[in-house]
């Protein structure tokens, strides 16, 4: 399917978005890794379980499955799969050694094994058809996700899944309004409440802009299909304002 738009909002969320990403995104998790479970169950109203048991629903599981934790951070999506199904093999890859230092001490307080890999959603460094399930919770406005859809195929086995969530920009232009407000009112009680320092407090314009340049659900759903991805569905929640996908690489012919 050709989706015409995407690749010109790709461009300028590089534009835009691009110096950061490469330059200050990784102090900003640095800063916020010790208090992000806590900040996130502010932030959400106590919603943040809530959504993490969506996107669990979405998931078929069975022993012995390879799933690939893509943006890991402090693992929670690993220590939920494996919570439901001790028989999988998780690794978990995330470009911050400060998020991934608590998520590996989050798995062992629980008893349980993630591998953990420090590196770049771009290039994965995985051989080709490796995974049977790969997810990404909570990061795509942070990547050029068009590339890493590709990487995600790559990796996948054929008739592997992908399973994303996150916030998205919903497609009610007041909805978005009110959010966008809603969500800087959040970030400066967080800043306050935990504290923040230099690069957290400097992320917070980023963080709505990011936002507000992303897709909705629907078009995130094109874009799963025009990177190959078959089977695509979504579920929107809040409105739009969380978007949970599941979509499968084609069974090979
Ligand atoms: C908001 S956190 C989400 C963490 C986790 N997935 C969760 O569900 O809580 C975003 C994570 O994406 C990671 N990240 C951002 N850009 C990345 C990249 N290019 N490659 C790998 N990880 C990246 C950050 O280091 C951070 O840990």
């Amino acid at each position: 399917m050709h989706w015409p738009g995407t690749t010109p909002r790709e461009r300028i969320r590089a534009e835009l978005f691009g110096s950061y990403w490469r330059n200050d995104l990784n102090d900003v998790f640095a800063d916020v890794a010790p208090y992000y479970d806590q900040a996130n169950i502010v932030a959400s109203l106590g919603l943040w379980p809530w959504f993490l048991k969506h996107f669990m629903s979405m998931f078929a599981l069975r022993p012995g499955l390879r799933v690939l934790d893509l943006c890991a951070g402090t693992n929670a999506v690993g220590i939920a799969l494996l919570k439901r199904e001790p028989g999988l093999e998780v690794i978990a890859i995330d470009r911050s050694e400060a998020m991934q230092a608590v998520g590996r001490r989050r798995a062992a307080a629980r008893g349980l094994h993630i591998e953990s890999s420090i590196g770049d959603a771009h290039k994965l460094p995985y051989p080709d058809v490796h995974f049977d399930i790969v997810t990404l919770q909570w990061a795509s406005r942070h990547l050029r996700i068009e590339e890493v859809m590709d990487e995600v195929r790559r990796v996948l086995k054929p008739g592997g899944s992908f399973h994303h969530c996150d916030m998205l920009k919903p497609a009610n232009p007041r909805i978005a309004r009110w959010y966008f407000g809603y969500l800087r009112q959040c970030l400066d009680l967080t800043a306050w409440l935990f504290r923040s320092g230099k690069a957290a407090l400097g992320c917070r314009n980023y963080f709505i802009e990011a936002l507000d340049q992303f897709y909705s659900a629907e078009e995130f759903s094109a874009l799963l299909e025009k990177h190959g991805f078959v089977e695509v569905t979504h579920k929107r929640l809040l409105a739009g304002m969380i978007g949970l996908h599941r979509a499968s690489k084609p069974a090979a012919v």
